[in-house]
């Protein structure tokens, strides 16, 4: 079987000025589909680096990433953006939805975006799982932050991404709408497969995942 992301020696330097950061120091790392990993580790060691890199949104300055078989290096804008579409969910710590929205609409539009229309019977799959039946009509200032992030969530998995990328999903959450958000992220790993690489400072996120990888100054330190 093929993993669905497999690092080799990735490295990442940003360049401020004259002063270099090296923000990752050869990551390497192979995560087979369907897992749920969480990645753990100090503020600043890399993990949302990583995650950028590995959701098309940051280049590597050296090093191998694929992810499901594609070489982003090799890619265009175009079909790197496209690629992002279909096979990548994203999840912040910040929720991002869009204000003037409903929840369904903010869910509808991720679909809308990725141009294959409306898929009644994913939608409706999607919101029980989530448990956001009842809020689709409410825009995001009548939801709870966990509502809100559940939202979030839906609108990351609606096209069936992939790989769904969570960093720091349950960071801005009290402990027991984490612990809702963190049980449903584990039920759309059981019940659809869903790949999912999460970032957490919560250790009780760390232990809802199949597998803890630990991250230190830019490197994986123990997995
Ligand atoms: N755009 C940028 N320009 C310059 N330096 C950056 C940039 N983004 C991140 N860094 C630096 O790279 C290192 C890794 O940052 P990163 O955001 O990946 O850490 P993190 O593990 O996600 O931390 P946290 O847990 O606080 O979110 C840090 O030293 C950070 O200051
Ligand atoms: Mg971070």
């Amino acid at each position: 079987m093929e993993p669905i992301i497999a690092t080799q020696d990735l490295k990442k330097v940003f360049r401020l000025g004259k002063v270099q950061v090296p923000a990752l120091r050869g990551v390497d790392l192979i995560v087979q589909e369907g897992e749920f990993l969480a990645v753990v580790g100090p503020s600043g060691c890399g993990k949302s680096t990583l995650l950028h890199i590995l959701g098309g949104l940051t280049n590597p300055t050296s090093g191998h990433v694929l992810v499901d078989g594609n070489d982003f290096i090799t890619m265009n804008d175009a079909d790197r953006t496209r690629f992002r579409r279909h096979k990548i969910g994203f999840v912040f710590q910040r929720f991002n939805l869009l204000p003037t929205l409903t929840a369904r609409q903010n869910i509808a539009i991720a679909q809308h975006i990725q141009g294959n229309g409306f898929n009644p019977h994913r939608f409706d799959a999607v919101a029980d799982m989530l448990g956001i039946r009842e809020k689709l009509n409410h825009k995001p200032f009548a939801m709870s932050g966990g509502e809100q992030q559940r939202v979030a969530i839906a609108r990351a998995v609606i096209c069936e991404p992939k790989i769904l990328l969570a960093d720091e999903p349950t960071g801005n959450l009290d402990t027991e709408n984490s612990q809702i958000v963190l049980n449903m992220l584990r039920a759309l790993n059981r019940s659809f497969r869903q790949t999912i690489l999460m970032i957490t400072h919560n250790p009780e996120a760390a232990a809802v995942a199949d597998r803890v990888v630990r991250m230190r100054d830019g490197r994986v330190v123990s997995d």
